[in-house]
């Protein structure tokens, strides 16, 4: 699939070609077993003119929540139906596996829980999420401070120099900013090692870097050229790539070598307590090594770090990225913001306790993932011949689904549906307050804050699907609670110093997808340090 900025000009003479190209497949496959499912003729020009997600919208409109869509030589389901997302992601789950994205995933991730066969994620999901107990996430509240800490020092260092030329604002690219964040903490907190990227650059994160732009070239081209026989030695940009996994993997090798090494009894034994407060390293790889034994397989541990280091790095900056797009342009918002901030926290630092008083700031979070989904399509391949429920809007009996057919979950269409969510592109974090009812949607129990008592944070429960941050079922995202405690203390510390306004207007922000929804060309604002500041 490619998905390519907005911007990108195709010559007239090609784009004919290709619509015909695609007209001709449409119709050759229109013909097929998918049954009486409306099928959207986009011609494949579409898909150079903007990112993808923004056509697979306009079809939904167009043809329903489950349509097909037949372009090049494949053809998708798109599915935009809670009833139905919920079938696949949770009623019949160990139905699907991830198809297109585990054929992309597998030489990057190898057996990691994203693109892991049913048999390797089973067991290493019941080794994994565990780690992810409350009293974890309670210890990396303190590794996400420091480490936001650590960018708005960076943030200061820079005004105070603005500031000698008497000039009182900087101007950032706060998604690269969010980008190198991300990436600390989320080396710190999955495997204890401190990229420092922030502050500096180093072989590793370049490599870091660009493994990240392998994985989202591979996600938007046609031809998956990489596995022809010497593509490896022969392509330049895939030398480039098995260069910097290599020194990736030899980063987390060392690392792992280490954690086996210095396994200590008494860590275990504190680990056991859950006494995170007196270990040195609370990291998840510790986790791993000291409660499962040292003689867990290095290249399954691997294997899991890197999908943790790729799932856990790039979304977390995109969410940053678009709440603070919403926020420069909802000033009152931000406002709203800072005030519940300087009643919480004052001065002072995050901590666990006070995430839970944020809840303006919490619900940020969600409303901006609600608009700008990381990713925003999720992707599964049935195993077996299947029959889907029927949709929301009076489709009683399901479609058929042969074995093998490919699948895209919209997550952005499910977000913006007109039939779930009042004013549903406008950013109104207090939405998620509100219940509201399934208006006599068969199938569909409504949305009710309450149906998740205890949770922090809006989730697809309390929707019955029409809301899928984090996606839904057994393969639900195991970092999801983390992602959100990170980005809660992140805006919380950027939004106490500074104010943000965006250095152009929003529609120059263009959008790109690959895993993620992110900018052309970075998200470029102006801050100015608020003057409730010491
Ligand atoms: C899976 C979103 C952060 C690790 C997923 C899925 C989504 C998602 C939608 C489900 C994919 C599917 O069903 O196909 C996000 C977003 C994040 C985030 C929006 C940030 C805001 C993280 C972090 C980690 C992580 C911080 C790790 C520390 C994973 C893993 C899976 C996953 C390992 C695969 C789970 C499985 O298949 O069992 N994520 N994620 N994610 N995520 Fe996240």
């Amino acid at each position: 699939i490619r998905c390519q900025s907005t911007s990108t000009e195709e010559p007239k003479t090609k784009r004919n070609l290709l619509d015909n190209a695609s007209n001709l497949l449409t119709n050759l496959l229109s013909g097929g077993n998918l049954g009486s499912m409306p099928i959207a003729e986009g011609a494949v020009s579409v898909l150079f003119d903007r990112p993808l997600f923004f056509s697979l919208f306009d079809w939904f409109l167009q043809h329903g929540s489950v349509y097909k869509l037949a372009f090049g030589p494949k053809s998708f389901v798109v599915v935009s139906d809670p009833i139905v997302a919920r079938y696949i992601l949770r009623e019949n789950a160990f139905s699907y596996d991830k198809g297109v994205l585990a054929d992309i995933l597998e030489p990057i991730m190898g057996k990691g829980l994203i693109p892991a066969d049913l048999d390797t994620w089973k067991q290493r999901r019941r080794v994994i999420a565990p780690g992810f107990h409350s009293l974890f996430l309670e210890a990396m509240v303190k590794i996400f401070t420091d480490c936001s800490d650590r960018t708005i020092s960076k943030f200061d260092k820079l005004f105070e120099a603005e500031q000698r030329h008497g000039v009182d604002t900087i101007e950032l690219d706060l998604e690269a900013e969010f980008s190198n964040l991300a990436l600390d903490i989320i080396g710190l907190g999955v495997f204890n090692y401190d990229f420092g990227s922030v502050t500096k650059e180093s072989p590793v994160i370049k490599a870091v870097y660009g493994t990240l732009f392998e994985a989202e070239h591979r996600s938007t081209f046609y031809i998956p050229y990489w596995k022809l026989p010497l593509a490896r030695w022969v392509v330049p940009r895939q030398r480039k790539f098995h260069n910097d996994l290599k020194v990736i993997n030899n980063c987390l090798d060392g690392l792992i070598r280490n954690a086996k090494d210095t396994r200590q009894e008494t860590d275990v034994d504190k680990l056991q307590q859950r006494d995170y407060a007196n270990l040195k390293d609370a990291s998840l790889l510790r986790f791993l090594v000291d409660m499962r034994g040292a003689d867990v397989d290095d290249r399954q541990l691997r294997d899991d770090l890197m999908t943790m280091l790729i799932a856990g790095h790039e979304t977390t900056a995109a969410v940053l990225t678009w709440a603070i797009f919403l926020l420069a342009q909802n000033p009152e918002k931000m406002r709203k913001a800072q005030a519940e901030i300087d009643s919480v926290i004052g001065q002072g630092r995050t901590t666990f306790e006070c995430l839970k008083k944020l809840e303006y700031i919490r619900l940020i979070v969600v409303e901006s993932l609600r608009l700008y989904p990381q990713p925003p399509l999720l992707i599964r391949r049935s195993l077996k011949d299947d029959v889907l429920p029927g949709g929301y809007n009076g489709e009683k009996d399901g479609y058929v689904i042969p074995s093998g057919t490919d699948i895209f979950i919209s997550v952005y269409n499910l977000h913006r549906s007109p039939y779930f969510w009042d004013r549903p592109d406008e950013f109104e974090p207090e939405r998620f307050l509100v219940a509201k009812p399934s208006e006599g949607i068969e199938g569909w129990a409504g949305f009710d804050p309450s149906r998740s008592p205890g949770a922090m944070y809006p989730n697809e429960i309390i929707s019955d699907f029409a809301f899928l941050p984090f996606g839904g079922g057994p393969r639900k995202c195991v970092g999801d609670q983390f992602a959100l405690m990170e980005s809660t203390v992140a805006l919380a510390m950027l939004l106490q110093k500074f104010d943000v306004e965006l250095k152009g207007s929003p529609e120059s922000v263009e959008l790109v997808t690959g895993a993620t929804i992110h900018t052309k060309n970075g998200l470029w604002c102006k801050l100015r340090k608020r003057n409730n500041n010491n």
